[in-house]
């Protein structure tokens, strides 16, 4: 059984398509990968998928509940750290793990052991009483996910989860991902910029461009459907997307400095 369906998916923004028709199964226990250039629309099909947004027609079901009229139970199924920063840098890593324990709902006398518990998993126990504004960037996107993850969600929406980060911390947050997947059997559906990446972590990826689904398929099979021999994920991505810089004139400003912005921070 499918942990996410997704059918025709449309997000639209004024007369601006943002997603449109996008449609896809995911497996438990999967890491799904989707790629596309700025402004494709992935942190749009995230946020719809978060309940974050509402879509504008079609139908999606996360662990089973409607993403239109289930959205609590959505939320409370789902873990998710978006594109930009979510924490507060001028509270402890602990503090700011006590706000999403209180939001989640954890029972006053389990917060604390659960809060210790979700920081040892991501390897902050020792920083646990710092500011997080003296933290690494690699040390952020961990803490973000102990709370995304503090309520033990079935499925993890990661909004390029590497961004900004060194190799070594890239690294490591493939590692903890994969852990997640091992010790929980998480579904984990990401988004990133990066195809070693995409190639190595992600059992199967979709490319999105300008809201619609271009390639669906394992790192594998995408590099085989194409016309030429040993073809990397890069020849993928730019096969399916390489009119982009011609024909994305409205590709926003907004979009390049909201990335910039979160890279800068977290690096
Ligand atoms: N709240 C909004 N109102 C209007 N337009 C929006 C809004 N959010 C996103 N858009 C537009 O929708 C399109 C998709 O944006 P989105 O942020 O989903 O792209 P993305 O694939 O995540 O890009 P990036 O790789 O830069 O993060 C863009 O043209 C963007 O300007
Ligand atoms: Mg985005």
């Amino acid at each position: 059984m499918s942990i996410v369906t997704i059918h025709e998916l449309t997000k639209q923004f004024g007369s601006h398509r943002a997603v449109d028709r996008f449609s896809l199964s995911i497996e438990p226990g999967e890491i799904f990968g989707l790629l596309g250039p700025n402004g494709a629309g992935k942190s749009t099909l995230v946020k719809v998928l978060t309940t974050l947004l509402s879509p504008t027609s079609g139908q999606a079901l996360v662990a089973g509940y409607d993403i239109r009229r289930q959205t609590v139970a959505v939320q409370r199924t789902i873990g998710y750290v978006p594109q930009s920063l979510s924490v507060d840098g001028t509270l402890t890593g602990y503090e700011n793990m006590l706000i999403i324990s209180k939001l989640y709902g954890v029972p006053r006398q389990q917060r604390l052991e659960r809060i210790r518990l979700a920081l040892h998993y991501v390897g902050l126990d020792s920083v646990a009483h710092r500011l997080v504004n003296t933290y690494s960037g690699g040390m952020i996107r961990r803490l973000e996910i102990a709370q995304a993850t503090l309520h033990h969600p079935a499925i993890l929406f990661l909004d390029e989860p590497t961004v900004g980060l060194d190799p070594v911390a890239r690294k490591s947050m493939w590692e903890l991902i994969l852990q997640l997947r091992h010790d929980h059997n998480t579904t984990v559906f990401l988004t990133t910029h990066f195809m070693d990446e995409a190639d190595e972590l992600c059992d199967r990826l979709a490319i999105l461009y300008h809201g619609q689904q271009v390639a669906i398929g394992t790192p594998a099979q995408l590099k085989a459907g194409l016309p030429m021999p040993n073809a990397t994920l890069d020849d993928v991505f730019i096969h399916y997307t390489q009119d982009y810089l011609v024909t994305n004139e409205e590709s926003s400003y907004h979009d390049t400095s909201a990335t910039r912005r979160a890279a800068r921070r977290l690096s």
